[in-house]
């Protein structure tokens, strides 16, 4: 071979290296590429789809009442609302059961029978509670005037409240009063009770709120 077909010989040989190099290379450039492809999109699908918190918004949600002592409220979140759970004591039941059968109780209250208030036909009486669980009322903390929670305020005659007061719930926004079966009072801004959400027992110390579970 002389040397001009040497130059030709390397010149070709060194064009396929090149042809080589530069496949190898576009090989690794789309592989990076890829890998952050994939990094910078794992922040949007993760975002795309919708998380536990979201998907257990509306869910209903289970609670273990076994530890709610007599005359004690717990408060759980369902659908981004309070809900207050009270275990109403006795003598809190008995003075509504005596509200209920006074003859102006229609002076006293705005919707007694809660003919425009909302809750499960079953808890439509005058405790609003389901029946064999009479002790227990299930309410949304959200005033039926403006929105605002209402504070429990579960002793007779405090200072504040006056001597005529019997416990129930005080709605500060615009001074809106409920007794302990959560029944608006007459002079309150809202118009009716406060909404007593679907709900049912799984077992004795377990209620489920947001659908109607199994009786205990
Ligand atoms: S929001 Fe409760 S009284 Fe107005």
């Amino acid at each position: 071979m002389d040397q001009t077909e040497l130059k030709g010989a390397l010149h070709s040989e060194e064009s396929a290296l090149d042809i080589k190099r530069r496949r190898l290379l576009t090989g690794v450039s789309a592989v990076v590429g890829g890998v952050g492809v994939a990094f910078l999109a794992t922040p949007f699908i993760k975002s795309w789809s919708p998380s536990a918190r979201a998907e257990s918004a509306g869910a209903p949600v289970t609670v273990d009442i076994s530890k709610l002592k007599l005359g004690e409220m717990i408060t759980v979140d369902w659908r981004g609302r309070p809900v207050y759970i009270v275990n109403r004591s006795d003598d809190m039941v008995a003075q509504l059961t005596l509200v209920n059968n006074d003859d102006e109780l229609d002076d006293d209250l705005k919707d007694p029978e809660s003919d425009n208030s909302l809750q499960p036909e079953r808890a439509k009486n005058g405790l609003r509670s389901f029946e064999g669980h009479e002790q227990l009322v299930v309410l949304e903390g959200v005033c039926t005037h403006l929105g605002c929670p209402p504070a429990f305020r579960p002793e007779v005659a405090p200072a504040d409240l006056g001597e005529d007061w019997k416990g129930g719930f005080y709605c500060p926004c615009h001074n809106s009063k409920f007794d302990l079966a959560g029944r608006v009072l007459s002079g309150s801004p809202a118009a009716t009770n406060l909404p007593v959400p679907p709900y049912g027992f799984i077992d004795e110390h377990t209620i489920v709120v947001g659908i109607e579970g199994e009786e205990a």
